[in-house]
């Protein structure tokens, strides 16, 4: 086990709940979740892969920073290229330089409609590796050309993307190439001009809707008005357990879908500055449903 900076008694209480945890992997994170010296926020920054759990806690609620506890079974652990800040515990920005290099093309004014397009995809396939990265396994076997072993495949609850029309469709194809078995649903909604808030026009998504994990897709978080109905919309028909991923995210954004809707953990490429009078977001990239189909 390493640590850096965090209380000694802290660690070691949590070092055993973390091993009670490895021991039964559905109630892991219930066990961190509810651990007394975590302030509740800190859930979303709980992650575990694999073997392995890292978690980012704010050791005895009193430091202005998190800090990193990694524990591993094994030493040849690594970090992932993923971000929280303690402003927005629920926010993860996916910094990968692949999704970064790809987002400063979106984000170029001359770039194209069919280039565009295919920007949007390849960045909603590369981010939908991380916020799939908590999926629960169950053991398998598997009968290889040579001999019977043990394999892993996805268990548990079945994946819904659910797009938001009109953008969120051209992110949904991306993610279909990493997760061919998911169903796909769709909400309508378009931002009224003068009041920025979000008007719904269509809804509809799988049944078994208690058994399935709901993962939108919108590029824009801009107010939050539009993320924040959806999750109202999804969690009024039954749905628990929702994600939300975007490509640009506006901290006003953020800071709506977490108030509402704090049990929704929101993946972006970047959380840039601020909103403008008109409620686009700076430097953003502009309309991305008018760039995707090429309305402007
Ligand atoms: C855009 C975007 C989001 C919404 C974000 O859609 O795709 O859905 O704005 O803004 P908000 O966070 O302030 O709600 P838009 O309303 O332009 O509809 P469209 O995709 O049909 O163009
Ligand atoms: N919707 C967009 O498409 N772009 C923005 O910047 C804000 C909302």
């Amino acid at each position: 086990m390493t640590s850096c900076a965090a209380p000694a008694n802290v660690i070691s209480t949590l070092a055993v709940d973390v091993r009670a945890a490895l021991e039964d992997d559905d109630e892991s994170l219930c066990v961190l979740r509810h651990h007394r010296e975590l302030p509740s926020t800190a859930a979303p920054l709980v992650h575990q892969v694999g073997q392995r759990i890292l978690i980012i806690l704010r050791a005895l609620r009193q430091s202005q920073h998190y800090r990193l506890v990694f524990f591993h079974a094994r030493e040849d652990s690594t970090f992932r290229a993923m971000d929280t800040t303690p402003a927005f515990p629920s926010l993860l920005v996916v910094r990968h330089p692949l999704i970064q290099h790809k987002l400063t093309i979106l984000r170029d004014r001359s770039t194209p409609t069919k280039i565009f397009k295919e920007l949007v995809d390849e960045i909603a396939m590369l981010m939908a590796y991380e916020a799939t990265s908590e999926l629960s396994l169950e053991e398998t076997s598997v009968e290889t050309p040579l001999e019977r072993g043990t394999g892993w495949r996805v268990s548990g609850k079945k994946l819904t993307l659910v797009p938001i029309l009109r953008a969120g469709l051209g992110m949904v194809e991306g993610v279909l190439r990493l997760v061919p078995g998911a169903r796909v649903g769709h909400i309508g909604l378009y931002r009224d001009h003068d009041t920025l808030e979000p008007v719904d026009y269509y809804f509809k998504i799988p049944g078994d809707v208690s058994e399935r994990e709901f993962l939108i897709l919108d590029p824009m978080l801009a107010t939050g008005g539009s993320a924040a109905a959806a999750v109202t919309s999804l969690k009024r028909a039954g749905a628990s357990r929702i994600r939300f991923l975007c490509i640009v995210a506006a901290p006003e954004g953020v800071r709506r879908l977490a108030a509402t809707h704090p049990d929704v953990m929101i993946y972006c490429a970047s959380l840039d500055r601020e909103l403008n009078a008109q409620g686009y977001i700076l430097p953003g990239l502009g309309d991305a449903g008018d760039r995707l189909f090429g309305t402007r």
